[in-house]
């Protein structure tokens, strides 16, 4: 019988998940199947008795379930609960482990660029989930945190949540400052430019050096990036995190590595990146 996997959510239609993983299970011969299950946040408890029934091996969570499958599931690994979120769901004799492969998925997709964020001055602009999973990835990381956000007091927030996990971090408003010329690795987490809009923060005085990223693949180059890529520096956009939080996903499902390259070139047809 073949292995069973979906991603779960609300919407779930343009999830790039099926496609991903698919093309990884054709790469390496793998007997699997990849569905796309919509669950909206008010049918969960239901859906998953569903998703056990139907002898389901695994399944990705997607927005608006990150947080909420939590009391759901047997056990969380200590990452997903210092996170507060769940993204990677693996069925053990029939009971449900939770994993968070988000943040280290993005560590993961700047090593493979050969960028080692130990002892890095590291800027994160935004302060939501994406945000927190990467925050809490650096934690344990030796690296030097600013968090800025709009909303100041969420940025503080996760500070503390940095500084209780052992880490480094500041925090402050979403706006120009020293760190533009101090930060050697810029993240861009929030959803300002999914929708072609503008960035509110000019990068005038960007230290030239710093690599700059936004978690945004669609489109495949924001105001944002295209700015920071004026300016000659290196630039990233949140594909290669998507690759590898899913590539993870292999390492709990499977045990084995996943078919990067395939699994970039199945996404790269799809989103032109
Ligand atoms: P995700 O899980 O994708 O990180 P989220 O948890 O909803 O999404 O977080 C969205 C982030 O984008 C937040 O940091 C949000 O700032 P606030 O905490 O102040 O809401 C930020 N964000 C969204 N739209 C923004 C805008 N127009 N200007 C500045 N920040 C914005």
């Amino acid at each position: 019988m073949s292995l069973k996997y979906a991603v779960i959510g609300d919407p779930v239609e343009k999830s790039l998940s099926p496609e991903m993983h698919k093309a990884g299970f054709r790469a390496v011969g793998l007997d699997a199947v990849y569905h796309r299950i919509q669950v909206p946040a008010e049918e969960l408890a239901q859906k998953i008795i569903t998703l056990k029934k139907d002898h389901y091996d695994g399944w990705n969570v997607t927005y608006p379930l990150k947080e909420r499958i939590i009391p759901f599931l047997n056990r969380i690994t200590p990452a997903a609960s210092s996170i507060g979120a769940v993204n990677t769901v693996k069925v053990t004799d029939d009971a449900l482990e939770g994993h968070n492969t988000d943040g280290e998925g993005f560590i993961e997709s700047l090593s493979a660029r050969g960028f080692s964020v130990a002892g890095k001055k590291v800027t994160i602009l935004g302060a939501g989930g994406a945000a927190k999973a990467i925050a809490v990835a650096l934690a344990g990381r030796q690296a030097e945190i600013l968090i800025l956000n709009r909303t100041e007091d969420k940025a503080r927030q996760l500070a503390g949540k940095v500084s209780s996990l052992g880490g480094t971090a500041g925090w402050g408003k979403l706006e120009a400052g020293s760190w533009l010329e101090n930060s050697e690795l810029v993240i861009q987490t929030t959803s300002i430019g999914m929708r072609g809009e503008s960035f509110p923060i000019k990068l005038q005085g960007l230290n030239p050096s710093a690599l700059v990223a936004d978690l945004i693949y669609r489109p495949a180059e924001t105001a944002f990036l295209a700015e920071a890529g004026s300016f000659g520096n290196k630039t990233m956009n949140g594909l290669d995190m998507l690759i590898y939080q899913g590539a993870l996903a292999w390492k709990y499902w499977f045990g084995i590595s996943a078919p990067i390259l395939e699994m970039r070139k199945a996404l790269s047809v799809i989103t032109g990146n």
